[in-house]
């Protein structure tokens, strides 16, 4: 699983669509010694994401595109090479990427998901966790490939469901639990 890179420092780019609270814990992790990762890029499809305060707050780029047209994807993958970037990190990103981008960034793309995959691939996932009487939902660090959700798995991390959780304090505490668990699994793919 780990990929070696010798003593370079893996240049990222983080896409959001939200709050970006992953964001968030993923700067503060590529600021620690132990980090492979610097964070220099950050694209949201969104402009009214409030994530992108994090770009002014820590001095980082930031990139808008809205996805609507073919021809972003082709704009981002642009200004990837432009800046160098080896990896991508989906955070809350909520846009699905055609196949032709994944591939030309095969292998080199991670996402986040908010339960323990394979199950409730997609929206929805603490609704749909709690309806279906889970005892235990969670989340999960992968690798991104052409079908929605289902790449390589590199780290879980299980927390409970308890009798009077709703769909918010499931989220909250899970949410929790990824800011440690995406941390970890770059710290397990890459090693220096
Ligand atoms: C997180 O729970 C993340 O796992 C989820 O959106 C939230 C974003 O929070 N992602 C997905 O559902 C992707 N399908 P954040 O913006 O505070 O990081």
């Amino acid at each position: 699983m780990a990929l070696s890179t010798g003593s370079k420092i893996i240049k990222t780019a983080v896409f959001i669509s939200g709050t970006g609270s992953n964001l968030k814990s993923l700067i503060k992790f590529s600021k620690l010694k132990k980090s492979p990762i610097s964070i220099n890029l950050i694209i949201s499809n969104n402009p009214k994401s409030k994530g992108l305060e994090y770009a002014n707050i820590f001095k980082i780029k930031k990139k808008v595109f809205s996805l609507k047209k073919i021809t972003d994807e082709k704009k981002i993958l642009f200004e990837l090479k432009k800046d160098k970037i080896d990896l991508i990190c989906l955070a809350g990103f909520m846009k699905i990427l055609s196949k032709t981008f994944i591939k030309s960034f095969k292998g080199k793309i991670l996402n986040i998901h908010p339960s323990l995959l394979p199950k409730f691939k997609g929206l929805n996932t603490h609704e749909r966790a709690i309806n279906k009487k889970e005892k235990y939902s969670g989340c999960t660090v992968h690798f991104v490939n052409s079908k929605l959700d289902s790449g390589k798995i590199i780290l879980q991390k299980r927390v409970k469901i308890k009798k009077d959780d709703t769909p918010k304090t499931l989220a909250k505490k899970i949410l929790s639990q990824e800011h440690k668990l995406y941390p970890k699994a770059i710290l397990k793919v890459f090693s220096l």
